[in-house]
């Protein structure tokens, strides 16, 4: 569905653009024609799809209605640019092959059935011919047209043309569709046959996988095709790093390597559960006692991970993967992927333009240089704590240069701003982690841990099963299985916090079942 809307979403631009096209035709083509009418019916045109896109996302639509919102919207979008055909010319004009770009999308758009897509031409047909019927109502011009026989003869002609351009670019666009389906099934990297897609990034994407050789589900993080060099040592950095981490509290990889035609991969075990980013998206922000008992478990993981000199770099809500476990709330930190050993002065991997940390979660020493180390780490989470507090970030609202003068100078406000609830106490903590000059931080993960020790909230397996509780009530949709087209591909496409069905209920301690 979110590639359906993806799609759909370049049409915005599409309509925004026309508005160019719009104003030339209408000075210089044909000037008779009605400016209040052809504008006014782009601009009709232009919140059509977002509005749509909104309505889908926020109300969780299953894949069939957003299919039949989508057709709505083709037809009531071919209506208006109908319009604007009947003041350029009317049944001659050649503005009815402004459809083109819009039948060429249309199989990528919707995965309609080809003959659906038959079908939903013919209704542009219908819809475009009604449009200019009623034109002929108030233009003399267009209803003259109507008796014309050249009139009639040049109007059908279009339509012949447009049929077989539609009839070819749908044919192009299924088969391009059917191939990169056929390689995605297909596709299996060493033992690992890819299952469903869990998240994709900017230079790798993860995978829900089958491990053959080991009859389980992993989690195969792959590069995207022909890595730099820099970027494929650094996938392999991350793997190093991580393997000789083992705090039940950061991922755990099983094995990484490359498959015959050089695609790099790396497999952990499948995490089930919500990052804390989606989490606090769909659930609001949490009580204190939950956010000091996570963040307590990723300083266990971080500092363990500093005490070997690993920086994980990108500590950040969508990061930190929760998981329900009969013992409660269980976190586990993710995506080592930017992670560098500091006691080696190595050349530094990240290339300029490598989008290293997101600015709202990145100290700013690191905004800066490359002098970032454990204390950035300290800031990541500080940052992710008042998420977690709060629902919003510390700088919420500031983009690009105001971001970066805040986040390297001003003080955020405290939590307790935003979130009532929070103790002046656990303000402290907070800003304390966020404070411009590392130096002001605490000293260390374990420093920090103690901390939040120190303020003794607590939050049992109970508080956590009530807290799931809640929140699968609060988005029944969340584990429906969606009727999207190929319901095999669908496990983890919406994670919640239920243990998932397709594997035995993880042991009180996870460690237990791991070689
Ligand atoms: N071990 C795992 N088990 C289950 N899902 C995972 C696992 N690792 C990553 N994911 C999913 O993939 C998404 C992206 O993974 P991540 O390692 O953060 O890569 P990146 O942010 O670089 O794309 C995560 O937000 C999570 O939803
Ligand atoms: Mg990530």
């Amino acid at each position: 569905m979110a590639a359906h809307m993806g799609a759909l979403g370049r049409e915005r631009w599409a309509w925004c653009v026309g508005f160019f096209f719009d104003v030339f035709a209408l000075r210089v083509v044909w000037p008779g024609a009605s400016w209040r009418v052809v504008l006014g019916a782009r601009a009709l045109g232009v919140p059509l799809q977002p509005a749509l896109a909104w309505v889908a996302r926020r109300r969780h639509l299953p894949a069939p209605t957003v299919g039949r919102l989508t057709l709505l919207y083709t037809l009531a979008a071919v209506a208006l640019m109908g319009v604007s055909a009947a003041e350029f010319d009317g049944l001659t004009s050649p503005y009815v092959f402004s459809l083109v770009s819009f039948a060429m999308a249309a199989p990528l758009v919707a995965e309609v059935r080809r003959s659906r897509l038959f079908l939903l031409f013919g209704a542009w047909f219908v819809v475009w011919t009604a449009v200019l019927a009623v034109a002929a109502a108030y233009s003399p011009a267009v209803a003259r047209q109507w008796h014309d026989p050249r009139a009639l003869t040049v109007y059908f002609g279009q339509w012949l043309f447009l049929t077989l351009i539609f009839g070819a670019g749908m044919q192009a666009a299924f088969e391009i569709g059917a191939l990169r389906r056929q390689l995605r099934e297909a596709r299996k990297l060493a033992t690992y046959r890819l299952k469903v897609r869990l998240g994709s990034g900017g230079m790798n994407e993860v995978w829900l996988a089958w491990d053959e050789s080991h009859h389980r589900d992993v989690a195969l993080k792959i590069l995207h095709d022909q890595p730099s060099e820099a970027v494929a040592q650094r996938f392999e950095r991350e793997a190093e790093a991580l393997r000789s981490l083992s705090s039940p509290h950061t991922v755990r990889v099983l094995d990484f390597g490359a498959s015959d035609d050089g695609v790099r991969f790396l497999a952990m075990e499948r995490l089930v559960g919500i990052d804390l980013e989606r989490l606090v998206r769909d659930d609001g922000p949490m009580p204190p006692a939950r956010a000091a008992h996570l963040a307590r478990q990723a300083c266990s993981s971080l500092g363990e991970a500093h005490r070997a000199g690993i920086v994980h770099r990108d500590v950040k809500p969508s990061n930190l993967f929760l998981s329900a476990l009969p013992d409660g709330d269980h976190l586990t930190v993710i995506d080592f992927g930017i992670a560098r050993r500091v006691d080696t002065h190595e050349a530094r991997l990240t290339a300029i333009g490598d989008a290293i940390g997101t600015p709202h979660f990145i100290a700013p020493e690191s905004l800066f240089g490359d002098t970032s180390d454990a204390r950035g780490d300290l800031y990541g989470l500080g940052a992710t704590l008042f998420f977690l507090l709060t629902g919003t970030r510390p700088f919420e609202g500031l983009t690009g240069l105001a971001l970066v003068g805040a986040v390297s100078g001003a003080t955020p406000d405290a939590p307790s701003t935003r979130a009532p609830g929070v103790s002046p106490a656990l303000d402290a903590v907070v800003l304390r982690c966020l404070a411009a000059v590392p130096g002001d931080r605490f000293a260390d993960m374990a420093a920090l841990d103690a901390a939040l020790a120190a303020l003794n909230l607590t939050w049992s397996a109970a508080d956590a099963a009530v807290c799931h509780a809640r929140s699968e009530r609060a988005s029944p949709m969340q584990h429906r299985p969606d009727e999207a087209t190929r319901p095999e591909r669908r496990p983890s496409q919406r994670p919640g916090l239920r243990v998932a069905s397709d594997r035995p209920p993880p042991p009180a301690n996870p460690r237990e079942s791991r070689p």
